[in-house]
């Protein structure tokens, strides 16, 4: 899902008693086996005492369309009694190197390639800390040059001997999104204090005075080589400078260690922008950081190994392009100088950094399931989920739920039911999550999000208060996809809990022990390690239940430095809120080219024999039995099942709604699916996804495209797909007591699927 309207989505209704969220939080790791240690980190605005427990969310559904919220306490996993304080959020993006080498230096000067994204709020570009003496001084004097950026000018500033002096480079005022070259230097000595910026005259004549604007090697060459002197001005560029005197101590030189920092300082608000190539000068030496080096780490190491790496803070953004790039690679490892930029925003946060408040090690014998730590407070209370697979070495069940955490960690803190041009019912009727999310923006956004400077939200994290990922918070994903649990529940089959993340940490091992695996309502987002994890088990006689729409649709990727947090790309097309710019569409954690994976030759139809076809929030309808749905192989799906119109009732008018997909061969769905029922009945708000719009032509109403197909088809070694083509079918299971037709179809195919008997591969 994408741009979308909740008209849709569930009515909210009240589980907290509190109006106003005052109570939040995060756990540490948000799946783990039984017999595991999970830790809590709550916070409150109201600090004081509170209870923690752990309950067992059979559904977390507080709506109609559900067969209502229902918790069990988990009393063999602890309660807690805890005293909770107020827990600062400080997002914003930064880089921070130590230096051993700059004692004794009395010119001091730092050179950074600057692309500011933002120029109406001022910002701390660089900060370099030092501390100055002379050797009559007693005590040292702390001391900094920085380089800030306000009212749309370069601005450095020092204070020597407790003396500010600032310089501000009025003659040449930045434009966003263009690259310049800006570079100070203190001079203790003399005593000045000196700045310059340079912009090269734009490859693109019009581009030249308004934003963007391309360099090349050359024209970065040349402006670097006239800062340093070797050459004189040739009119490629423009340039201004100031300076002012410095009254410095005599003798006076900088002690070690000293601090640079990138993007932020001690003080001063974040910056949002690009920097690139840093240098640094003390006295006769240099040091500088290539910041392509290492794409999916946390530090950039300097050239000069005595000094400090560049330790990465709150997740910026890397893999971007460098002032250097001029469109001649596309993916960074073939050409990384064109791609040794960093790009800070001033909303990054990648790790809230909390006190734990409990720190809990499950039972062993812990049953599977959806969980959460329920913290209830006089200030009021909040539930913090987690997910529990059996015990290592423990029995397991035939039959799993495979909880898209992928997908809660692409729509964490989304802001799209205030924030979407599509929501204007829905802003008046915010749950307190929600409520909470658009008055606290230092919670950080997601992946349908862009960050201020309208640039797109390509990391998100789990490790802060995920307010979406809430029993009843909205409509989308963790709520309907504890539905699905309670469903499972319901038919007594027994089944276990997995996730996304323990399918990529281990590959086809977290789900070879189950004969069935039941997907939520939107699994949308898959790394490839996902995605060969789930084609490997289904090649070994897997069976499959695809219960949602929108699936297996865009590439995603993580990294062993940043745990918690999840890459993504949205390249090249697919509905979307955002693009990747030009040169950015290769992942910086892996190295792979991003954006959907049906622009990868790796299309859902492969996987589940249906894809993405078609969304609206209006309204829902039914789906219409195929005419030779009761002759054919899978005509056993349907028992029980008498009427011609399926799915007549349920959230939003019926199973078939929000987000759907079609059975297409040209797309890879296999030729021997027996395609049982679709739906085609949609108001006009259901449009073709956008992937499909070949030139604007006037679309056939309706539209052959925009269409549920409920599929089956047998899979080698016995193994089985089914899937139903639309998120909004859980929204249809609990009609009257479960005894509905939905109901009886899915149950039908989980009872089989559990069965060992195998589904022979007929003739193709
Ligand atoms: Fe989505």
């Amino acid at each position: 899902m994408t741009q979308t309207d909740a008209s849709a989505t569930p009515a909210p209704a009240a589980v907290d008693a509190d109006p106003k969220k005052q109570v939040t939080g995060y756990c540490e790791p948000w799946a783990l086996r039984a017999g595991e240690t999970i830790r809590l980190m709550a916070s409150s605005h109201q600090p004081g005492p509170a209870r923690i427990d752990i309950t067992q969310i059979v559904c977390g559904d507080p709506t109609r369309y559900g067969p209502g919220f229902e918790e069990r306490p988990a009393p063999t996993a602890g309660s807690w009694s805890v005293t909770l304080d107020e827990e600062p959020l400080i997002p914003g993006s930064y880089g921070v190197a130590t230096l051993d080498r700059v004692s004794g230096a009395s010119r001091l000067g730092l050179r950074v390639w600057l692309m500011p994204t933002l120029l109406d709020r001022p910002a701390r570009i660089a900060t370099l800390c030092a501390r100055v003496a002379n050797a009559s001084a007693d005590a040292a004097m702390v001391e900094a040059l920085h380089l800030d950026l306000a009212d749309g000018r370069a601005v450095a500033s020092t204070s020597v001997a407790g003396k500010e002096t600032q310089v501000v480079v009025d003659d040449l005022p930045l434009t966003r999104n263009r690259w310049y070259l800006l570079d100070a230097e203190l001079d203790l000595d003399v005593g000045t204090l000196s700045a310059t910026v340079t912009t090269a005259i734009s490859d693109s004549p019009g581009r030249d005075a308004v934003e963007g604007g391309r360099l090349s090697d050359l024209s970065i060459s040349r402006l670097e080589a006239e800062l340093d002197g070797a050459t004189g001005e040739d009119g490629s560029r423009h340039g201004a400078s100031g300076a002012a005197s410095v009254e410095a101590p005599i003798g006076a030189g900088v002690l070690a260690p000293a601090e640079l920092w990138l993007g932020a300082g001690p003080g001063g608000e974040r910056f949002d922008g690009r920097l690139a190539r840093p240098l640094l000068r003390a006295g006769d030496s240099t040091v500088s950081w290539d910041l392509s080096a290492d794409m999916a780490g946390r530090t950039v190491p300097a050239d000069d190994l005595a000094s400090g790496p560049i330790v990465l803070h709150q997740l910026p953004t890397r893999a971007i392009t460098g002032p250097a790039w001029d469109g001649s690679a596309h993916r960074w490892a073939d050409n990384p100088a064109h791609f040794d930029a960093v790009h800070f925003h001033h909303d990054d946060l990648y790790d809230a950094g909390w006190d734990t408040t409990v720190t809990a090690t499950l039972p062993d014998d812990l049953p599977s399931g959806i969980y959460a730590f329920r913290v209830r407070s006089d200030a009021g209370e909040d539930r913090v989920p987690f997910f529990v697979r059996p015990g290592s070495g423990a029995r397991t069940n035939d039959v799993a739920l495979l909880m898209p955490t992928a997908t809660y960690m692409a729509y964490a803190n989304h802001r799209m039911l205030f924030e979407g041009a599509d929501f204007i019912p829905t802003k008046t009727r915010l749950r307190p999550e929600h409520a909470y999310i658009r008055d606290h923006p230092e919670l950080g956004r997601s992946h349908y999000e862009k960050h201020p400077d309208r640039s797109g939200v390509m990391f998100s994290s789990r490790r802060r208060p995920v307010l979406n990922l809430r029993p009843g918070a909205d409509g989308w994903n963790f709520t309907p996809d504890t539905d699905i649990n309670a469903f499972l529940e319901h038919l007594e089959i027994g089944h276990d809990i997995v996730t996304d993340e323990d399918l990529h940490a281990d590959g086809v091992e977290a789900i070879a022990p189950y004969r069935v695996l039941v997907t939520g309502t939107h699994p949308e987002y898959w790394s490839t390690a996902m995605l060969d994890a789930l084609a490997d088990w289904q090649r070994n006689g897997g069976r499959l239940m695809y219960l949602g729409g929108n699936g297996f649709y865009w590439r995603v990727s993580f990294s062993d430095d940043w745990p918690g947090a999840m890459e993504l790309r949205r390249a090249e097309d697919g509905v979307r809120n955002w693009q990747t710019g030009p040169g950015e569409s290769y992942h910086a954690w892996g190295g792979e080219y991003g954006g959907m994976w049906r622009r990868q030759g790796r299309a859902p139809n492969e996987i589940c024999g249906i894809g993405f076809a078609a969304q609206g929030f209006e309204k829902a309808t039914y789906f219409v039995r195929d005419p030779g749905a009761d002759s054919s192989r899978a005509a056993w799906i349907l028992d029980g099942v008498p009427g011609e119109r399926i799915g007549t009732s349920g959230l939003g008018g019926g199973a078939a709604g929000q987000e759907l997909d079609r059975y297409d061969v040209r797309l890879g769905s296999p030729r021997h699916a027996v395609v049982l029922a679709s739906a085609t009945t949609f108001g006009p708000d259901m449009l073709r996804t956008k992937e499909e719009f070949e030139g604007s032509v006037d679309f056939p109403t309706p539209d052959p495209m925009v269409r549920a197909d409920v599929v089956f088809y047998e899979t080698p070694n016995g193994g089985a797909v089914f899937s139903v083509g639309s998120i909004s079918w859980f929204g249809a299971l609990a009609r009257d007591g479960y005894d509905n037709d939905i109901a009886r179809i899915t149950a039908n195919v989980v009872r089989r699927f559990a069965d060992p008997e195998p589904f022979p591969l007929p003739a193709v």
